[in-house]
């Protein structure tokens, strides 16, 4: 071969290395970052469409432990027991994802969720038992007596269907029926891809639903000593520490998985978000829950793991007669109603008359807020969100129930 001729050939080689190097440049991202075989393979195939589909979805599942571990799109997608599948590109996958996807994995994990009031009681608290089974009310109701043998909330009625749907069925879809007989949604905390502990222990995770004037718990939280260091320090904690083995060290200011699902000091993660719960707070008359005891020691091993034992104790007692103080002043406005009630001037339909909205904020708002406020360290819920509209609703129940007693001697 001449000289010449591998000259040219040397240059044309360059020019179109240098063309395809641009060419390349200009194509779009999602073309160039392809997944390498190696992870097509380790993702079922799956990845192959969905990265130029749905970059986001892929990129999300590349971060998870569970690409790290091994754990294909298709062992999630595949239908568990009892779900329907539909073919899909030579492959069958579930047309809904339940917990039964994850359980098959996290058993465990599961059947600890299933004994806290994230499970069956969340979605009876809304529509009532009937779209449970015998046996899912029959466990809801061992742990939590009360919780799941409930007719469905007059407010569902009242609302109608779209309202309820978008607003109370959204947060409370945390433990909803699924049609292959499992409860409930894993992803409400772990999102769908990412599957990661750093996501569900951050407050804003829990604040989805968490947050609001009948259960502040994020603007509580937000406000507290606790909520201003972990806003302050956030980067320095190790929020992705695996469960087992979290210590002080990796998370020193607690959010509120800390207190109520890590593991800490000896006491196991939990998925039962009751388990260190003394009182039912969101009642409107508190009181005092069958396992209070063994309860009020389990969230104060929580606390000692970062508090002295003089602390805590004077938290809880502030907090005990915060409660005591709350019930006397329901009790007061409640004794009203009924009274209104027993005398024929309040009719059996709930919501139908004006006192009545006065007197569920008075305990659904404000009791529940100064009684949130004093256990997790928000003076201004216990008061200003609290105790002082607590005052104001029953000033005005007082003079409303004196109106209508008076209009109603008037038509006799
Ligand atoms: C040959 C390309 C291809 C392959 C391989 C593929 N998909 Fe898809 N997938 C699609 C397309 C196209 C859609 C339509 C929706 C869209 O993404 O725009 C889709 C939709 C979906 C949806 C939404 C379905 C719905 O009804 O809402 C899921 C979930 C899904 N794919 C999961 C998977 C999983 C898991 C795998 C591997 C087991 C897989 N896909 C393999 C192309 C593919
Ligand atoms: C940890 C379990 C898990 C893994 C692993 C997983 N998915 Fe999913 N995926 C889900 C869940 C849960 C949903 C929500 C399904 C539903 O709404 O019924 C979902 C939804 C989707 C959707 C529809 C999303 C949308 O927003 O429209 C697509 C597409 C999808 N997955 C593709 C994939 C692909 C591709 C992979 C692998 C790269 C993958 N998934 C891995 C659990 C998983
Ligand atoms: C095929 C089995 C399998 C399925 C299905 C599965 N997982 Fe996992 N998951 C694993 C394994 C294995 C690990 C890693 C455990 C370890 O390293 O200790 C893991 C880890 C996790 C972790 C801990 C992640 C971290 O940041 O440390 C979470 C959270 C999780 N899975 C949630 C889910 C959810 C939610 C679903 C359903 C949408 C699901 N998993 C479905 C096998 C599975
Ligand atoms: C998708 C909405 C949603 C998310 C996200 C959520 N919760 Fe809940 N949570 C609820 C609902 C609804 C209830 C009320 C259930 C009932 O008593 O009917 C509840 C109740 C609770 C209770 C009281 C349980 C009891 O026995 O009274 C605790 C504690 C709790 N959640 C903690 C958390 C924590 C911590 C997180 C975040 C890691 C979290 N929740 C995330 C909806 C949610
Ligand atoms: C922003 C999310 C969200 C919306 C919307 C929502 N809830 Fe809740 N609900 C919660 C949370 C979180 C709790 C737990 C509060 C606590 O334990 O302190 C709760 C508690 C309750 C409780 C008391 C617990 C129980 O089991 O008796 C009832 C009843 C209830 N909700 C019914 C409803 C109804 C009915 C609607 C719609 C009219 C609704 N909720 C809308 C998040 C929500
Ligand atoms: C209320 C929010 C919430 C829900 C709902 C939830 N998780 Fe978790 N999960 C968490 C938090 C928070 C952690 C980390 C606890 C900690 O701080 O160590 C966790 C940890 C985990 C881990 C790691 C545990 C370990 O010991 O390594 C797995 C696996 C897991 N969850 C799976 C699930 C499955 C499966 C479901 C559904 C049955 C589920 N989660 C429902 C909040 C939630
Ligand atoms: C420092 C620990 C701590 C932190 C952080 C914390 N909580 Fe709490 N929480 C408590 C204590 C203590 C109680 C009252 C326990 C009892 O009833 O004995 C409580 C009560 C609750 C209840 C009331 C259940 C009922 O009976 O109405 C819910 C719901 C709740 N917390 C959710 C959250 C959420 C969501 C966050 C974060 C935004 C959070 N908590 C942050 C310690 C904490
Ligand atoms: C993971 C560690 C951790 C846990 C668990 C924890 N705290 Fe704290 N807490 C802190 C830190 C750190 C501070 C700031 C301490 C300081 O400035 O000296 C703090 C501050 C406080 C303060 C404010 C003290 C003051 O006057 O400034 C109170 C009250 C408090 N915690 C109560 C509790 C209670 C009650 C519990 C259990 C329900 C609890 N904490 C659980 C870490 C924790």
């Amino acid at each position: 071969m001449s000289f010449r001729a591998v000259f040219i050939a040397v240059v044309l080689g360059t020019a179109l290395l240098i063309a395809a190097f641009m060419v390349h440049r200009y194509r779009p991202r999602v073309v160039i970052e392809q997944p390498s075989a190696a992870f097509v393979r380790a993702s079922g195939k799956c990845a192959e469409c969905h990265a130029n589909l749905e970059a986001s979805i892929v990129h999300e599942y590349e971060l998870s432990v569970h690409a790290r571990k091994g754990i294909n799109c298709l062992d999630c997608h595949h239908p568990a027991a009892n779900q329907q599948g539909q073919e899909h590109h030579g492959f069958t996958i579930a047309a809904h994802l339940t917990a039964g996807n994850c359980r098959s994995c996290h058993e465990p994990i599961y059947q600890q969720y299933l004994r806290s009031r994230h499970a069956a009681a969340a979605w009876a608290g809304v529509y009532g038992s009937g779209d449970f089974t015998p046996e899912q009310i029959a466990i809801g109701e061992t742990y939590h007596p009360g919780s799941c043998r409930r007719p469905a909330n007059p407010l569902t009625s009242l609302e109608g269907g779209p309202l309820s749907q978008g607003g109370c069925a959204r947060c409370h879809s945390i433990g909803r029926p699924n049609n292959d007989g499992t409860i409930g949604t894993c992803t409400a905390c772990h999102t769908r891809h990412t599957a990661s502990v750093e996501v569900a222990r951050l407050p804003s995770t829990c604040g989805q639903c968490h947050m609001g004037a009948d259960h502040a718990q994020l603007e509580i939280y937000n406000e507290s000593k606790h909520g201003v260091l972990f806003a302050a320090q956030r980067s320095l904690l190790n929020l992705a520490a695996p469960p087992q083995q979290l210590t002080t060290h990796d998370m020193f200011v607690p959010t509120c998985a800390t207190c109520h699902m890590s593991g800490l000091g000896g006491r196991g993660v939990t998925h039962d978000t009751s388990e260190r719960l003394s009182y039912h707070l969101f009642a409107p008359i508190t009181e005092k829950r069958a396992n209070y005891t063994l309860a009020q020691a389990h969230m104060k091993d929580i606390c000692r793991n970062c508090h002295t034992q003089p602390l805590v104790d004077r938290i809880y007692q502030e907090a005990e007669q915060v409660v005591v103080s709350t019930n006397a002043k329901v009790q007061a406005a409640q004794t009203i109603l009924d009274a209104l009630r027993k005398d024929g001037l309040l009719g059996p339909k709930p919501f139908a008359h004006p006192i009545e909205f006065l007197y569920f904020d008075l305990w659904h708002y404000y009791g529940i807020t100064a009684k949130h406020g004093a256990f997790m360290g928000g003076a201004d819920f216990v008061q200003w969100h609290g105790a002082y509209p607590l005052v104001k609703n029953t000033v005005e129940i007082e003079a409303m129930a004196r109106r209508m007693r008076r209009e109603h001697e008037r038509k006799k």
